[in-house]
């Protein structure tokens, strides 16, 4: 399984911060955001991974992380032109996926419960098709793609509703089948003109491949001022203390 993460986007709700840099390599406690996602796919095994950044800062991830020879791994750059959504960006990956399945991680998303992780990326790797995403409880559900859940089964994902269905936010971790790519071909942009992460995920949904599990560490995003606040605080204690950031 190959590994992508996307770091694009203008990172707006953090202006000033992201004036003359990007969102993901602002520090986060005592090392620059994105390590922490790519510590996540590192440690789930993962070997071989695609950054996929959007024009203008391309350059600063491949002078912090390089080959990934200091890391064990094999880093591929990609670079996103216009702030086109998470599913444009993971699209620009598909030669590099090159038929494997694909882990995708957000690049300002942080996780506790690293074992959760490397199980389910073990299995998934033995599956053959399908999806599967993972959701945490929230109490702030409008602000991510929320899922809805009947039974044991995932019925659908609205993106930032007015009024969330549920508490379960699906978190920017993802594990796809080789046909995400043809999914995200025949994407069509939403109301803020982007390809949708969620709109690919409904795509599962609906052919009824799509699998979940709820995360039962702690998890954020640090794309707003408080979320980052909660990112650092996370990074700073649960992350020590479980050693899920050595
Ligand atoms: C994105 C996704 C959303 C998901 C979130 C997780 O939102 O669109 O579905 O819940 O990441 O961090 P964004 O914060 O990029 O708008």
């Amino acid at each position: 399984m190959k590994g992508i993460i996307t770091a694009g986007g203008n990172g707006t709700r953090l202006l000033p911060l992201t004036k003359v840099t990007n969102k993901h390599l602002l520090p986060v406690y005592n090392r620059p955001m994105i390590y922490y996602p790519l510590f996540t796919l590192i440690k789930a095994g993962i070997r071989d991974i695609m950054i996929v950044s959007g024009a203008g800062h391309a350059g600063h991830f491949l002078e912090l992380l390089g080959s990934g020879v200091q890391f064990g791994v094999r880093l591929s750059y990609a670079v996103q032109e216009e702030a086109g959504g998470i599913a444009q960006a993971l699209g620009l990956a598909a030669d590099f996926a090159d038929d494997e399945k694909v882990v995708v991680i957000l690049g300002d998303n942080i996780f506790e419960g690293q074992q959760q992780i490397n199980a389910a990326a073990l299995a998934f790797a033995e599956q053959t098709t399908g999806a599967k995403i993972f959701l945490k409880e929230v109490t702030d559900a409008q602000r991510f793609g929320v899922a809805e859940i009947v039974g044991d089964r995932i019925v659908g994902i609205e993106e930032k509703p007015a009024e969330p269905k549920t508490n379960l936010a699906v978190t920017g971790l993802y594990m796809y089948d080789h046909e995400v790519f043809t999914i995200i071909k025949n994407l069509k942009p939403s109301g803020r003109g982007e390809l949708e992460i969620t709109d690919v995920n409904n795509a599962y949904i609906e052919r009824g491949t799509m699998t979940f599990q709820v995360l039962d560490g702690d998890w954020t995003d640090a794309g707003t001022f408080d979320s980052l606040l909660k990112a650092n605080n996370l990074a700073a204690t649960k992350l020590q203390e479980t050693g899920d950031l050595k």
